[in-house]
């Protein structure tokens, strides 16, 4: 059996990657794909466990303990999750994965890029995505609309706390990163309605969709 497709999702809070793979999802579903949507952190029960840890407002774990926390939750993602699903030929839709940790913990909270890089190769265990799009929206407007979400008390307050200078530093790092892997990272502009950025999505996937 052909191996599965792997497309993962990525960009600042608020900037709509979620709702794209949503609609991504059900447009492949439409044409008679069986899709395997997951998230990071998270995606499995020990990840949602770490999940709670990381978002969790009380605890400030150091950047490295964050990043190993990250990467033990993206080792069992990877391991009972999204390997198993590649390789019977599943389309992966991962809303965030490997290039989060490069962009957050390595752009904005400065860890050197070569220890995420080893960790995340560590984690991956060699599934490296097919496609990753990075959906860049104006860090402000994205901002304003994490913060409207219901979600928010409860969930990544930590996160979207942060001071508008981390938020440019995630944004920026991510634009690195498209740069340096043109082939696999393709950012689309998330500006518009969420209709209009599914054709661009849709672009984005040439060669990689069905
Ligand atoms: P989440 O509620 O999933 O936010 P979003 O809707 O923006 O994805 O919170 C996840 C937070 O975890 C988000 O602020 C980014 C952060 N994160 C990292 O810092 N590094 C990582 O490797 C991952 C996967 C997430």
């Amino acid at each position: 059996m052909a191996r599965g497709r792997f497309i993962t999702f990525e960009g600042i809070e608020g900037c709509g990657k979620t709702t794209q793979l949503l609609l991504l999802a059900s447009h492949l579903r439409h044409r008679g794909v069986t899709v395997v949507t997951t998230r990071e952190p998270g995606g499995t029960p020990l990840g949602e466990r770490v999940r709670n840890v990381l978002l969790d407002p009380q605890l400030s774990p150091r950047p490295l303990v964050e990043l190993f926390l990250l990467e033990a939750a993206r080792a069992q993602l990877v391991a009972d999750v999204i390997a198993p699903a590649l390789e019977s030929g599943k389309f992966v839709l991962s809303d965030r994965f490997a290039d989060s940790s490069l962009a957050y913990q390595g752009g904005a909270r400065r860890l050197p890029r070569a220890t995420v890089q080893g960790l995340n190769e560590l984690a991956c265990a060699g599934v490296v995505p097919d496609r990753t799009l990075i959906f860049d929206l104006d860090v402000e407007l994205a901002l304003g609309r994490a913060r409207e979400r219901p979600s928010t008390s409860a969930d990544n307050r930590r996160f979207e706390d942060e001071v508008l200078a981390f938020h440019r530093a995630v944004a920026e790092s991510y634009r690195g990163l498209a740069l340096a892997e043109p082939a696999r990272v393709a950012i689309v502009d998330a500006h518009g309605t969420p209709e209009e950025v599914h054709e661009r999505t849709l672009a984005a996937l040439a060669g990689v969709l069905p």
